[in-house]
């Protein structure tokens, strides 16, 4: 130490604390995260500020009050413990969450101050541990709710969110739904790792995303582990509670199935249904022959008795069906894994990029097992006015995500590119250079673009014009 000049160390410590009695540490003073992401159709979507790697959620799940016939999935009180990397000096930060009540929450550690405005949570964290949200940190934050889980109606009518069934419940978001459940960055764009952990009463059983690591029984309640290493967007996070008929094997290729087949809809499906589910190994091939490696380290399916969703869903590593499915609504949903699940919409205004090519999947299922040759799948979504009310590309509003173009016109664009290409080799290194490029990422229509004319060299302004932007049907020649 140099013992003449004294000054200079009293003077710093003068300045720590001045600092210190202003809150700020480090000289930079934390901001608020935005509470929306400004998506096109849903703005107030996810939270600014902070980029998800991992969810841990504990859910313990159960009828709402004692006796036969209380609902057996109707209350559910929950953990949530969520790890983040701060994208900005964070002063608080926003979860979005529909419905149930919030008990606590704690930043590092240290109670959190919670305020709530409609699906908003702002999390603001103690004081004495805000330097560890400064930009590029890592921060745990834990959330405790409870409640009675609801149902979310969408703007095009589907319902969502939490949905009780006969025997149980069924948890669906695409688009908004999984914030009915648990709190987080409810947008596509921040994908994250997942451990979910339900507890349900016996003899009901847990089915969700990714792997099981667990399951252990206690006073008759079953705590079902369920472990996603693979990024995954928070609208295909599913967990299915139910008396479920569920088997495990591995595809030829070594991926891990599962399957939970309600017993109802077993008996409905019969054999056809064992059928369609023995068919989970060869469309996994045959996609992976045309799109490229499967992304994941698992498989299967959920399926629930028909009407306990509206809407069958890509759900990660294994889709949920309202009912039996058939192959060509299996191809569509594993086709999903790909491009949706692994390669995630930027936005929701790239839905296209999901549905289009989910569609085109079934196409060249049907033209290579049903002999209908491609150009007549495309002939047919052709001839078909509702696949020419609005531009793939652009859904005039969140009503109109799911309808025909986005799957149909979607699916048109794809294969005006293939015939552009006139080369099907040349097309196929193309699909599957798309799935690598951005393998467990999120992509924009504009990404898309740009990829198919850099790998191709082709300026393809008048195929995007007509095909994905344009307002009328062009001509089919040209
Ligand atoms: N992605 C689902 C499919 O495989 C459809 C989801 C529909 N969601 C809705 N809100 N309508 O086609
Ligand atoms: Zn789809």
């Amino acid at each position: 130490m140099n013992r003449r000049t004294p000054a200079v160390p009293l003077l710093a410590l003068l300045l720590a604390l001045a600092l210190l009695g202003t809150g700020c540490t480090g000289g930079v003073e934390g901001t608020p995260g935005a509470a929306g992401l400004r998506d096109p159709y849903f703005p107030g979507l996810g939270n600014g500020g902070y980029d998800v790697t991992h969810y841990g959620l504990k859910l313990d799940i159960g009828p709402a009050a004692d006796g036969p016939r209380a609902p057996a999935a109707d209350r559910l009180r929950g953990t949530a413990t969520i790890t983040a990397r701060a994208t900005q000096d964070l002063s608080a930060f926003h979860l979005d969450l529909a419905g149930l009540d919030v008990e606590s929450a704690t930043v590092e550690g240290r109670p959190a101050a919670v305020n709530r405005a409609g699906k908003e949570l702002t999390i603001r964290p103690a004081a004495a541990v805000e330097d560890r949200l400064r930009k590029g940190r890592t921060f745990t934050t834990v959330v405790r709710y409870s409640g009675s889980p609801q149902a979310i109606t969408d703007a095009d009518g589907a319902e969502e969110g939490w949905l009780r069934t006969a025997d149980g419940a069924v948890a669906l978001g695409e688009p908004t739904g999984s914030m009915a459940w648990f709190p987080g960055n409810h947008h596509p764009s921040d994908k994250a790792a997942y451990d979910i952990e339900v507890t349900v009463p016996e003899p009901l059983t847990a089915v969700s995303n990714g792997e099981p690591v667990s399951r252990r029984t206690a006073d008759g309640r079953t705590t079902y582990h369920w472990r996603t290493t693979e990024p995954m967007a928070s609208y295909l996070a599913t967990v299915a509670v139910g008396r479920f008929t569920t088997r495990q094997s591995r595809t030829p290729d070594g991926i891990r199935l599962f399957t939970a087949v309600d017993p109802e809809a077993a008996a409905r499906g019969g054999s056809a249904l064992t059928e369609v589910l023995d068919e989970i190994p060869a469309v996994l091939k045959w996609s992976a022959e045309k799109f490229g490696p499967y992304p994941f380290t698992s498989a299967g399916a959920i399926v629930e008795r028909t009407g306990d969703s509206s809407y069958a869903l890509e759900t990660q590593n294994r889709p949920v069906f309202p009912g039996p499915p058939d192959t060509a609504l299996l191809v569509h949903e594993l086709a999903h894994q790909w491009f949706g699940n692994s390669v995630t919409p930027r936005t929701w205004r790239d839905m296209w990029l999901n549905e289009g090519f989910a569609t085109y999947a079934e196409w060249l299922w049907a033209a290579d097992h049903d002999g209908v040759p491609i150009g007549e799948s495309f002939d047919e979504a052709y001839a078909d006015d509702a696949n020419w009310a609005f531009p793939p590309a652009d859904p005039p509003t969140a009503a109109d995500l799911f309808d025909a173009p986005v799957y149909g016109r979607g699916a048109m664009v794809v294969h005006r590119i293939r015939l552009a290409l006139d080369d099907d080799r040349a097309f196929f290194a193309l699909v599957r250079g798309w799935t690598k490029a951005h393998r467990h990422k999120n992509a924009a229509t504009e990404d898309f673009t740009a990829y198919v004319e850099k790998a191709t060299g082709r300026d393809l302004t008048e195929l995007w014009d007509a095909w994905l932007y344009g307002g009328s049907r062009p001509p089919k020649e040209g």
